[in-house]
């Protein structure tokens, strides 16, 4: 009988830190669903890393906006009776917003809560029933703005997930799976920064890490990679930073 490969859905996989994830589990065994909005993009990636290891099905794109619960319907119709090995919670971004009436206030936080906690929570619990027993992972990527501020609504969402991830570990440790956040730092590469990054901006983020240069998507990917394998079962509950010294040990 021919073995399976081992499922891994990346949320936010067709761009920047999701695609290098992709990239990178694909080439650790994994079939990787990855998850967006955007469909075109999302299939032109997925067929961009199949090629790249000649295997037609490596990667298959599942169009879904993961803060409306009724899409998480696609994403449970992709993966169907398999088992999943590995949630990977990629999606979210700085959502820009006003604060000049409670109401823009509201729509603001709104905004960026849903953007970066809803999309990890109602994934993880759509796939909680198929995450493989023992042995599944969780992964959810916060942000160094987590840790230290800097970005409003923002910064408080990605604390959100450090204290939702203690739980979830709690409750699925029993089952041996594990649930850990990374915590990148400034990753250029990325779709991120949108046109909001200037020179200045760059080099103000470059000098405050130690080792004095960007993050690109696969140093990110390659926490993301050790967490979800199997040499890491007994690491969860925990916040991996990765931002090339800018926060230190927290
Ligand atoms: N780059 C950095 O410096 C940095 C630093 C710290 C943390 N991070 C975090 O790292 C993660 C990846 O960011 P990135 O830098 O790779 O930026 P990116 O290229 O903008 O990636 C974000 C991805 O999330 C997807 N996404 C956003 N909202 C979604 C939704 N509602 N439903 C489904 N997919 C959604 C986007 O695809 P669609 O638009 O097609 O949906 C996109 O592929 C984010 O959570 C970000 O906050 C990044």
């Amino acid at each position: 009988m021919v073995e399976q490969a081992r499922l891994a859905v990346v949320s936010g996989g067709g761009t920047g830190i999701g695609a290098a994830v992709a990239r990178g589990l694909v080439a650790d065994g994994f079939d990787v669903l990855v998850v967006g909005r955007r469909g075109d993009l999302l299939r032109a990636t997925a067929r961009r890393l199949s090629d790249e290891v000649g295997r037609d099905d490596a990667v298959t794109a599942v169009v879904a906006d993961l803060t409306d619960p009724v899409q998480l319907g696609a994403v449970r119709d992709a993966v169907g009776e398999r088992t999943v090995d590995a949630v990977v919670n990629n999606a979210g971004g700085y959502l820009g917003g006003a604060a000049d009436t409670l109401t823009a206030t509201a729509a603001w936080w709104r905004a960026n809560l849903d953007a970066n906690v809803l999309t990890a929570v109602l994934l993880t619990e759509a796939l909680l029933p198929a995450l493989r027993r023992p042995g599944g992972r969780v992964v959810l990527l916060s942000s160094i703005a987590a840790q230290r501020g800097g970005g409003g609504p923002y910064s408080a969402a990605k604390a959100a997930l450090h204290g939702w991830a203690y739980d979830l570990a709690a409750q699925l440790g029993p089952d041996q799976i594990t649930v850990n956040v990374v915590s990148p730092g400034y990753v250029a590469e990325t779709e991120f920064f949108g046109d909001r990054m200037t020179p200045e901006g760059h080099a103000k983020r470059v000098a405050a890490t130690l080792v004095g240069r960007a993050g690109v998507p696969d140093d990110i990917a390659a926490a993301v990679r050790y967490l979800v394998g199997p040499s890491a079962g007994y690491v969860t509950g925990q916040v991996l930073g990765v931002n090339g010294g800018s926060v230190l040990g927290r």
